[in-house]
């Protein structure tokens, strides 16, 4: 099983709208769902991100650095809500696709440490796609060792799965057309990298480092690419993609060339 294993990110940006809060976009989740159904003998785990639904009340409770105070209890457990509640939006869509969807929760079989994960316990992941299960789990709170909670990014999460069940691929799904060599929202030029090697990688985020506005010049996808290295450099294939476009998740799953690009060690 594990040889064939994909783990497919979904960014928040793509199953919700970031501009309003708490806004599904129940069509694409619908659309994305169809497309897997189609690429059957697949065995897959699906990782889905906060968008609208966790990252405003994260932000709102200050929930990334840590237990500082008692108001952010009843704060974990409001963005802990919102990500139930659009994982249900997700698995309703699936399930109705004829997906054999579960719903993990991560929290209760990983901890982190300074927010990068100490403790994960794959047993029950193995075990529901032993039986050919779809296990979907999300960015979620966590507890973490030092901090006493932190926030665990469902692109670290993704990362991690794909390594330690040794994926052959991971798709990161993201709201722009793959990695350029600057922000496609603000520069028109910017150039669309369709194959990187980890190297290239590299030079991308020494690039960013150099920058001296500090800004991410890559639109916000280096934070992405730094934790997906782990996994090239385990020989994992990762190709991001834009899931807002119909067909690039479906061709991707099965393997056929498509818009986005192509990280191989
Ligand atoms: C965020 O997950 C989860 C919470 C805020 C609890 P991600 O960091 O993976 O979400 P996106 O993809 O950036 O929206």
């Amino acid at each position: 099983v594990a040889s064939r294993l994909t783990v497919l990110k979904l960014g928040g940006s793509v199953i919700t709208d970031k501009t309003k809060e708490f806004t599904p976009s129940t069509e694409t989740i619908a659309r994305i769902m169809k497309e897997i159904s189609t690429t059957e003998d697949e065995s897959l785990i699906i990782v889905h991100g906060g968008g609208s639904y966790g990252h405003p009340l994260a932000k709102l409770y200050r929930l990334s650095n840590g237990h500082t105070n008692q108001t952010q209890i009843l704060g974990f457990a409001r963005t802990r809500q919102a990500m139930m509640d659009l994982n249900k939006i997700i698995l309703d869509s699936a399930i109705e696709n004829h997906l054999p969807c579960i719903s993990v929760q991560p929290s209760a079989f990983i901890r982190t440490r300074n927010r990068r994960i100490e403790d994960i316990d794959l047993r029950i992941v193995s075990g529901l796609m032993d039986l050919h299960m779809i296990p979907v789990m999300f960015g979620d709170v966590v507890l973490d060792m030092q901090l006493g909670f932190s926030i665990l990014s469902g692109d670290q999460l993704a990362s991690r799965l794909a390594i330690e069940l040794g994926a052959k691929r991971m798709i990161l799904a993201a709201d722009v057309d793959g990695v350029f060599d600057s922000d496609p929202k603000t520069n028109p030029k910017a150039y669309l990298m369709e194959r990187m090697t980890t190297q290239d990688a590299e030079a991308l985020i020494e690039r960013e480092k150099q920058d001296d506005r500090g800004s991410d010049v890559t639109g916000r996808m280096m934070g992405k690419i730094k934790e997906m290295l782990a996994a090239v450099e385990k020989g994992i294939q990762v190709v991001v993609l834009n899931g807002c476009v119909p067909g690039r998740i479906s061709n991707a799953l099965t393997g056929r060339r498509t818009i986005g690009t192509v990280i191989e060690r």
